[in-house]
C-alpha cells in the first residue's frame, strides 16, 4: 500500500482529518511544514492550476520531499482540482503522491470518462485519486464583503445516490462532498449539513471523504464533519488572507529591501493558520 493511501486508512480509522493545505511558493511551504513539523502531524500539500504552474511541478516534489526528509513528517504531494487528464497525467509523471481530478464542470458522462481514465493511470501508479462532480460553489478569496448565503444553493449540493453511481463507476478512493462547504471566506460562517454527510457515508462506506473550502466553515461543524466521515481537509483562502495582509503591513512599515526579513511576519501569519487547523482536525501528534 502506498504512503498515501497508509495515512488516509489511519485517518479514517482514527477519525481525524488531515489537513491538505495549497502552497504557493518557498514562503507558504516553509510555513506549513513547519507548523506540521512542530505538531507532529502529516500533511497535504497541494497546488492547484495556478499553484502548480507557478511552482513547477517537479519543482513542487522535489521540495516537498527535502523539507519531508530533513522534517521527518509524512507529506502528501497532491495535485488539487485537477483541471483534466493531461494536467494529472504531468503530476502522477512528476512523482505526486495523491491525485485530484476535478470533473464538476462537464457533463455527468464525460466527468465518469475523464475520471475513470485519470484512476486507471494513477492506480497503477498505487495513487489515490479523489473525484468531484458537484461543483463545489465559490473561490479561494477574500469574500467578507459580501454575504455567504449569495453563493449558497443546497440544490447543488452531493446526491448520495448519484454520488454512489459516479464511484462505482470510476472508482475513485475519495469523493469531494459538497454539503454547505464554500470555497473562499466569507463574512458568515459556513455551516455544514451534517445530516446529507452522515447519509452520505452510509451509502458510501468505503468511499473516503474530503471536504473541501476549509477556510471559513464554523469549527463545531468542522469537528462534526470529521467525526462523520470527513478524512481530509482543504484549506487555502485563509492562507491567502493571511500572508496578504500581513506582508502588506510589513511593506508599509519598512524600509528594508532585503526580502529575506521582509517575509518573516507573512511565514510567521501563515504557520499560525496551519497550526490553528491541525489541531482542529485532530492530526496534531500522529506522524
Ligand atoms: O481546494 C482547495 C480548497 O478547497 C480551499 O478552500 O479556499 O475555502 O480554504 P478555501
Ligand atoms: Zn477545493
Amino acid at each position: 500500500m502506498s504512503k498515501a493511501f497508509e495515512l488516509l486508512k489511519k485517518a479514517g480509522e482514527q477519525k481525524y482529518a488531515i489537513g491538505a493545505f495549497n502552497v504557493a511558493g518557498t514562503e507558504t511551504f516553509k510555513a506549513i511544514t513547519q507548523a506540521a513539523s512542530k505538531l507532529k502531524s502529516p500533511i497535504i500539500l497541494e497546488a492547484s492550476d495556478g499553484e502548480v504552474n507557478y511552482i513547477g511541478y517537479r519543482q513542487l516534489v522535489s521540495l516537498a520531499r527535502i523539507y519531508e526528509k530533513d522534517l521527518n513528517i509524512p507529506i502528501i504531494v497532491n495535485l488539487d482540482h485537477g483541471k483534466d487528464f493531461d494536467a494529472c497525467k504531468k503530476a502522477i509523471e512528476a512523482g505526486f503522491d495523491y491525485i485530484h481530478i476535478d470533473a464538476s464542470r462537464l457533463g455527468y458522462e464525460d466527468a465518469v470518462a475523464v475520471t475513470k481514465e485519470v484512476v486507471k493511470l494513477a492506480h497503477k501508479h498505487g495513487l489515490p485519486v479523489e473525484g468531484e462532480i458537484d461543483h463545489i460553489q465559490g473561490s479561494s478569496e477574500d469574500h467578507r464583503k459580501e454575504m455567504a448565503e449569495v453563493l449558497q444553493d443546497p440544490k447543488m449540493y452531493t446526491d448520495p445516490q448519484k454520488a454512489k453511481d459516479f464511484i462505482l463507476r470510476t472508482k475513485i478512493d475519495v469523493f469531494a462532498s459538497f454539503v454547505g462547504n464554500l470555497h473562499g471566506e466569507f463574512a458568515n460562517k459556513e455551516r455544514i449539513n451534517v445530516e446529507l454527510l452522515q447519509k452520505i457515508k452510509s451509502m458510501l462506506p468505503d468511499t473516503y471523504l474530503s471536504l473541501h473550502g476549509g477556510s471559513g466553515i464554523d469549527d463545531n461543524d468542522v469537528k462534526q464533519a470529521i467525526q462523520n466521515g470527513i478524512i481530509k481537509v482543504n484549506v487555502n483562502s485563509e492562507i491567502r488572507i493571511a500572508f496578504k495582509l500581513t506582508l502588506q503591513e510589513t511593506l508599509n512599515n519598512t524600509d528594508d529591501v532585503a526580502i529575506y526579513k521582509i517575509t518573516p511576519a507573512a511565514i510567521q501569519a501563515v504557520q499560525k493558520v496551519v497550526e490553528y487547523k491541525i489541531k482542529l482536525f485532530g492530526s496534531e501528534n500522529r506522524a
